[in-house]
């Protein structure tokens, strides 16, 4: 661990787990169907899913690649709130919650890029590895608890923007066509992405 990120953790309140159950809840509540918000949780528990993937691998080659998806996945998903999520804050009268979650997402991006430095069965990685998951957590506690909610007081038209600018933003560095959307497909339900699309026939 840096020392900022020492003096971070240091001032730092980390929350319960029984606090960051409520929080999720009470954002699941906020969430419409398939919007902006819902595709955010969605994320969010993909990325715990991730986090954990890496951890429980017990080789060098499965952790390593466990730990591929989890950096696709964190930053897809980061990217995304950067582009659009975190503007929208800003421009609705909550610059402060904008430029927080920047600051944040920024030091997890420069952590998980030292993790490409680490031996990965080494205690050094372990350590880092729970500092990122652990900030991450937070992170995406701030999110759910009410960094977010404010933004679901917005009219139903820049909800409904916002919800195809953030699941375009995804698709994109997750390498799928955005423009293939059609937010009333039941196939795009996972995570904002288009399932596997259909091959066309051989004759
Ligand atoms: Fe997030």
């Amino acid at each position: 661990m840096s020392l900022i990120d020492r003096v971070v953790a240091a001032v730092t309140p980390v929350e319960s787990e029984d606090a960051r159950r409520q929080a999720r809840a009470k954002a699941r509540a906020a969430a419409g169907d398939n919007d902006w918000l819902a595709l955010v949780l969605q994320h969010h528990e993909a990325i715990e899913m991730a986090f954990a993937a890496v951890r429980t691998t017990g080789d060098p080659v499965a952790r390593l690649a466990a730990q591929k998806a989890l950096a696709l996945l964190l930053t897809g998903h980061s990217n995304a709130e950067e582009a659009v999520i975190y503007p929208a804050l800003v421009h609705f009268g909550h610059k402060s919650r904008g430029m927080m979650g920047y600051t944040e997402q920024a030091g997890a991006k420069a952590n998980m890029g030292e993790l490409e430095y680490l031996d990965p069965m080494s205690q050094e990685y372990i350590d880092k590895l729970d500092h990122i998951r652990g900030a991450v957590a937070h992170h995406m506690y701030e999110e759910e608890n009410d960094r977010f909610l404010d933004l679901k007081r917005i009219s139903p038209a820049e909800q409904t923007r916002l919800t195809e600018r953030f699941r375009e933003e995804f698709d994109r560095y997750m390498g799928r066509d955005p423009s293939s959307h059609r937010s009333n497909d039941p196939r795009n339900s996972r995570l904002g992405t288009n399932a596997p699309r259909p091959q066309p026939e051989r004759h």
